[in-house]
Formats: C-alpha cells, sequence, structure tokens
C-alpha cells in the first residue's frame, strides 16, 4: 500500500498536476479505516473488543481497518485468536457519558479522528444518580459532536449491559431505539448492537463488568453490525 502510494505521488509530482485534490485522494485510500472503540470500563478493561477484531480478522478485513483512541492497553490480557490484534481504544474506567459529552469526545476525535465509532456509556451515570434525560442528552451531544468531527460518521450505539440495580439501565435502553431513529441520517447512520437481551446476570464477573461469557455476547451483537460498516465503508 505504501509503495502504490509513492509511485501515485511520483507520477503526479511528473505530469505537473498542482492542484491539492488528487493528492488528497491518495492519502484516503491509502489510510485504513478507522474504527474508534468508546466508552468505559466495560470497553477498557474487558475482551469483547479483542473479539470483534477476530471477526474482522475472519473477514478478510484486518488489514484495511484499525481501532482508534487515546488508550493504547490489555488490561485483561485478553488472548483473541488474532494475536495481533490492535489494543487502541477511548475507553475510560469509571467515565460517565455526561462528562465525556461535555469535556472530552471534542478533543479525541481531534486527537484521533475516527470513521466509525461503536459506544456504551451510561452505566456509571446510573451508579451516580444521573438521570435517563441527561443520559439520553449526553448521547445526542456526542452524536452531534461526532457529527462535527466527521460528517460521513457511522455510529453503533450498544445498549447497555445489565447492573444490579437495572431498572435505569432498562430506562436508558428502552429510550434509545426512538432516540437512535429521531437522529438517524444516510450520511450518518446510527445502528443498535443488542448488547441486553439474552445477556444474564451471571455474565457479570463481578456485577458490572463482563465475564468471558459476557465478552463473547457484546461481541456477537456488535461485531456483524461493524463488519456491515467496514464492507460499506470499503465499498464490498
Ligand atoms: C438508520 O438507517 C439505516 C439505513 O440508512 C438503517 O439500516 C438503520 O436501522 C436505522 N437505524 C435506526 C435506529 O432506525
Amino acid at each position: 500500500m505504501y509503495a502504490s502510494r509513492t509511485v501515485l505521488t511520483v507520477v503526479l509530482a511528473l505530469s505537473g498536476v498542482a492542484t491539492s485534490s488528487p493528492v488528497e485522494v491518495v492519502e484516503r485510500q491509502a489510510q485504513k479505516l478507522r474504527i474508534m472503540p468508546l466508552g468505559d470500563s466495560i470497553t477498557e478493561i474487558t475482551c469483547w473488543r479483542a473479539f470483534v477484531w477476530d471477526q474482522l480478522a475472519e473477514a478478510g478485513l484486518a488489514s484495511q481497518v484499525q481501532y482508534v483512541g487515546s488508550q493504547n492497553s490489555n488490561p485483561q490480557r485478553c488472548q483473541p485468536t488474532t494475536a495481533n490484534w490492535d489494543q487502541h481504544h477511548e475507553g475510560h474506567s469509571g467515565w460517565l457519558a455526561v462528562d465525556i459529552a461535555n469535556n472530552y469526545l471534542t478533543g479525541w476525535l481531534q486527537k484521533t479522528p475516527a470513521d466509525i465509532v461503536m459506544f456504551m456509556l451510561g452505566t456509571n451515570d446510573v451508579s451516580r444518580g444521573k438521570t435517563t434525560t441527561e443520559i439520553i442528552a449526553a448521547y445526542t451531544k456526542m452524536v452531534g459532536i461526532m457529527r462535527a468531527a466527521n460528517p460521513k460518521m457511522k455510529i453503533i450505539i450498544d445498549l447497555v449491559i445489565p447492573l444490579g440495580t437495572n431498572a435505569k439501565i432498562v430506562a436508558i435502553n428502552d429510550a434509545i431505539p426512538a432516540w437512535a431513529k429521531g437522529l438517524n441520517s444516510t450520511e450518518s447512520p446510527i445502528v443498535i448492537a443488542d448488547c441486553y437481551t439474552g445477556f444474564k446476570t451471571s455474565d457479570l464477573r463481578d456485577g458490572v463488568h463482563p465475564s468471558i461469557a459476557g465478552d463473547r455476547i457484546i461481541a456477537s451483537r456488535v461485531g456483524p453490525l461493524l463488519l456491515n460498516f467496514v464492507k460499506q465503508s470499503l465499498g464490498k
């Protein structure tokens, strides 16, 4: 890929093409599709993003994509089938959707721009007494920030996995479908990964975070939607 980019650049130089647009096209073609796993500890200290990478690899897409984010870590020592999986992410243990929306997401997307964002957030907001209205408003703000960063952002929002105190999780999850439909657009589609249905509290390792079985459930719900987005983006 790098070699062909060099050749194209040389050809443009020799033919005296002075405008910047052909070069921009070359740059874009040379770049991998950028996927940001965004969330809290359920994104940071878990293995579902590793298992989703396995799905990308099995589909033969791994060489054309990358995970992006300011973090690059594998705190759970996940061992997916693909040893060299991309460990970049934007998962921040303990963080609230409202704070990420108000103070952080704009900067993160400037630092590591993305084509696709997949996110699960709200668990810590529930633990700290934020209302469903406040959490959904944070989601709306985040979608606005994502689209300001990239008008063609493809967005996967996860239904939140169960918590011990589940009623408020259920309330968020019940609100997500109508919310997502209301903000959906052809240019910047939003799809919902149902990480809640069939996810039992016994699929949590500590009452909050998924066990390996829980990680497999999340990956099985997020992965196919991500593969669809990746294939669309790559024109496959
Ligand atoms: C958003 O629109 C796309 C088609 O562009 C559709 O596949 C998807 O299901 C819609 N999302 C929601 C939440 O309705």
